[in-house]
């Protein structure tokens, strides 16, 4: 049996939702603010396919991570090719970085995307099996100040769209540091395997370092006392996370450092960073976006040389549920787009002829134009206008049609004027200007 039985026969699968366009204020918002940062700071636009070939998740994202274990939606495709429906974008870039021989460009390559994603986990409240990302990759220097810079971006994308965040830092040192503190903190977990719960008894296994940002409470005491990451990196790691939050201090950015950040993907190195909505850094899957530094990404994916490089991405559906919560919980409103300026009625034959015209005239001239050309009462017509939010609703009655007229209507105000067809254009532009 699927574990999607509740669903109707042709319902949407579980975990899955359409985007609708009721919320259409909000995606075209952030995908506004998203495009208007990524001009600002120079990314160039970069699509990749939803479909990737699954050895590039287990070599990059790694093979004991949730997401490539048990998250992949996986199948063999016509040709016999092992294909997934992409869960993350950043090995998907480094991909297409290498096989466009991008390492000869200039430095930093920087590319952003805007894309949709698949992970088979188990949906809750903001965790689901199709969701979008705003994300951003620079390749080429290893410089705090690349680290800054995309953690200022991130931090911009929020303030702008009205949203308070906290931001968490660690540095996680290289994979050799990893390693070392690895063996220890699996020591340390063993150690207290009894206390621990299911899920991370579970983990101590296949990946001890996800133990570590468990929300499970009786993990919590041991998490406490565990080894820190700290400890175990180099002096040059530990500089360079200072120097990443001086440049951060200098923004005016505040942010805490977070020993237990360690992030669920394998590609990292040094600078990891996530966000959240103040309050609800230890609520289970609320991170709102994260990202960090992946120097060895690009080799391990078959180029010749190390590629320094870093990145993020944000879970927009997230930012969508928190930008509502802000509207039901504060005096604050995001602005509906695409209003309707204009609402053309029209009564009789005629007029309807007439009237398919003159909306064409006006949508030339960038004003947003509805109508109802079925066979309305005026009443309802101006109803329709009124639910739309139309600023004015232009009239076409049998007479108008006859004498080369139509009728101004003032929604707000229910004034009324007549003016002559041939200038509607330009007393509608005027109008709404
Ligand atoms: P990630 O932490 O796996 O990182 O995902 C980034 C963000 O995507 C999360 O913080 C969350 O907001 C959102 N997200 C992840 N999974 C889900 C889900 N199942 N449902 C809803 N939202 C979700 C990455 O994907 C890395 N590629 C980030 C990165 C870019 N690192 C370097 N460059």
């Amino acid at each position: 049996m699927s574990d999607d039985s509740s669903n109707p026969p042709y319902g949407i699968l579980k975990g899955m939702k359409d985007v609708l366009p009721k919320d259409e204020k909000y995606w075209r918002t952030m995908y506004e603010k998203a495009q208007e940062l990524a001009d600002a700071y120079h990314y160039g636009r970069i699509e990749t396919p939803v479909l990737e070939r699954k050895e590039l998740f287990t070599s990059s994202v790694g093979e004991d991570t949730d997401i490539v274990n048990k998250e992949m939606y996986e199948f063999e495709d016509n040709g016999g090719n092992e294909v997934v429906l992409k869960p993350e974008n950043t090995a998907s870039v480094a991909r297409s970085f290498v096989s466009h021989g991008m390492r000869v460009d200039s430095k930093p390559k920087k590319m952003w995307y805007w894309d949709q994603f698949y992970r088979y986990e188990q949906p809750q409240s903001g965790r689901f099996r199709r969701f979008h990302q705003f994300g951003c990759e620079s390749f080429g220097v290893k410089e705090p100040v690349v680290e800054a810079e995309l953690i200022n971006m991130m931090y911009t994308f929020f303030s702008e769209l009205g949203l308070e965040t906290k931001i968490h830092i660690n540095n996680i040192g290289s994979p050799e540091d990893r390693e070392n503190y690895i063996v220890e903190l699996e020591g340390y977990l063993k150690s207290k395997k009894s206390y621990l719960s299911e899920h991370s008894k579970e983990k101590l296994e296949s990946n001890p370092l996800r133990i570590l940002d468990s929300k499970q409470e009786e993990d919590q005491p041991i998490i406490e006392e565990a080894p820190q990451i700290i400890d175990w990196i180099e002096e040059e790691s530990k500089q360079y996370m200072m120097d990443v939050v001086e440049y951060l201090d200098k923004l005016e950015i505040p942010y805490t450092l977070d020993s237990t950040l360690v992030r669920g993907l394998d590609y990292y190195n040094d600078t990891v960073f996530e966000f959240f909505e103040p309050g609800r850094e230890d609520k289970a899957q609320s991170a709102l976006g994260g990202g960090g530094r992946y120097d060895s990404l690009t080799k391990q994916l078959g180029d010749k040389e190390e590629m320094p490089a870093a990145g993020f991405s944000i879970g927009l559906e997230r930012v969508l549920k928190a930008l509502r919560r802000k509207e039901q919980e504060e005096d604050f409103e995001l602005e509906e787009v695409n209003q309707n300026n204009v609402f053309f009625a029209q009564l009789g034959e005629d007029s309807r002829k007439q009237a398919l015209n003159l909306i064409d005239k006006l949508r030339q001239e960038g004003l947003f134009v509805d109508h109802n050309l079925g066979k309305k009462s005026l009443r309802d017509q101006l109803e329709l206008a009124d639910e739309q939010g139309a600023e004015y609703s232009l009239i076409l009655g049998q007479k108008e049609t006859k004498n080369g007229e139509v009728i101004i209507r003032d929604m707000d105000s229910g004034d009324q004027r007549t003016v002559a067809q041939k200038n509607v254009v330009e007393e509608v532009r005027e109008l709404v200007d």
